[in-house]
């Protein structure tokens, strides 16, 4: 009588532990616990069956029963709450708004450099992109500066060791200090006329909140024949009207560079203080970078007939002329390479 009674459990529990891992959905959940756990359910009548047995039985069947029981009702309760908590995944309010997927930007240089390139580009200039680790023949030596010559102090030159010739100083390698590295080289690989826009990546040994040692330059390079002065000034007010906005101006200043002849600085009106003179320009003009009419030296360095063809040339800093926009005021021009996103985020 009482292991007929202990295989009829067991073959309950068997049944409804099969059954219970089927439950899909609350209301299946609801049926398997009316079938085996309900008052009149299997288990209660099976349980009925006790009082049937001889008395030295009943109890080692009734622990046996109990235990089936609570076996079947945790089990129960279990699959009950994971059919529950997956039944609420599947109740998704399709007419809430969704959830913003953050968007990033490109980096304020990259833009700046891309603004530049079509200003640039709609003029008849073609982009180019000349070594950064270059020779010091193009970065100064091919620029009418000579080896010893003080002038090239103001580069702040990185000086790299050359493996294959460390004995001829004028194969020294230099992280290019300036853009004007690339002019001879555009003399030399391409024909006239010559309209170059190259703008790369430069190193100098400087950092404070006016410089950072890697910044970006670019520059202009124009040859032909009849070039003039007019041509440079009419291309730098063309490039600061689209960049800057109608009303800034520009000034050029004598200078001294020894590939250019005129040389100038060119300054902008600020954009602050509109000319008017404030803490952050000089007398209300901020300097912008150098430009001139190409040295002959220069021109014969790049292959050219200097008395039958001329040119002009500008190089300026890529960040410090964005810092320069209207209504900007970026103290620190460190800030650009410092990947803070509060600061990134707002361009
Ligand atoms: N290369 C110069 C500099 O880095 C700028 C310049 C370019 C000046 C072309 C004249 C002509 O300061």
């Amino acid at each position: 009588m009482a292991s007929k009674l202990r295989e009829k459990l067991e073959a309950i529990k068997s049944k409804a532990l099969a059954d219970l891992s089927a439950i899909q959905s609350t209301a299946q959940s609801e049926s398997f616990r009316v079938k085996y756990l309900g008052r009149k359910g299997e288990l209660a009548e099976a349980l009925k069956g006790i009082k049937d047995l001889p008395a030295s039985e009943r109890p080692e069947v009734g622990q046996f029963a109990n235990r089936v029981k609570r076996d079947l009702e945790t089990a129960f309760q279990d699959r009950r709450k994971a059919v529950g908590s997956s039944n609420a995944r599947i109740f998704i309010d399709i007419t809430q708004p969704g959830v913003k997927i953050g968007r990033g930007h490109l980096h304020l240089v990259t833009q700046a450099i891309r603004e530049i390139e079509r200003i640039f580009l709609n003029i008849g200039f073609v982009r180019r992109r000349y070594p950064e680790v270059e020779t010091d023949y193009y970065a100064f030596e091919a620029l009418n500066m000579p080896s010893e010559h003080p002038a090239r102090d103001e580069w702040e030159t990185f000086f790299l060791q050359n493996p294959k010739s460390k004995t001829k100083s004028n194969q020294k390698i230099v992280l290019t200090p300036h853009t004007s590295s690339g002019q001879v080289r555009e003399m030399e690989n391409h024909p006239l006329p010559i309209r170059m826009m190259n703008i790369s990546k430069c190193y100098r040994r400087q950092i404070d909140i006016n410089h950072v040692p890697m910044f970006h330059q670019f520059e202009g390079l124009v040859v032909d024949q009849g070039i003039q002065f007019v041509h440079l000034k009419g291309v730098l007010e063309y490039f600061c009207r689209e960049f800057f906005g109608e009303k800034r101006k520009i000034r050029l200043r004598p200078f001294h560079f020894r590939f250019t002849e005129p040389s100038f600085e060119v300054d902008v009106t600020c954009g602050l203080c509109g000319g008017k003179g404030c803490r952050y320009c000089k007398q209300g003009w901020s300097e912008l970078g150098g430009a001139g009419m190409v040295h002959p030296n220069v021109l014969r360095a790049g292959g050219q007939d200097s008395k039958r063809v001329t040119g002009f040339a500008f190089g300026w800093g890529v960040e410090r002329c964005y810092l320069m926009k209207e209504g900007l005021l970026i103290p620190d021009l460190r800030m650009f390479y410092q990947n803070d996103l509060r600061f990134l985020e707002q361009f």
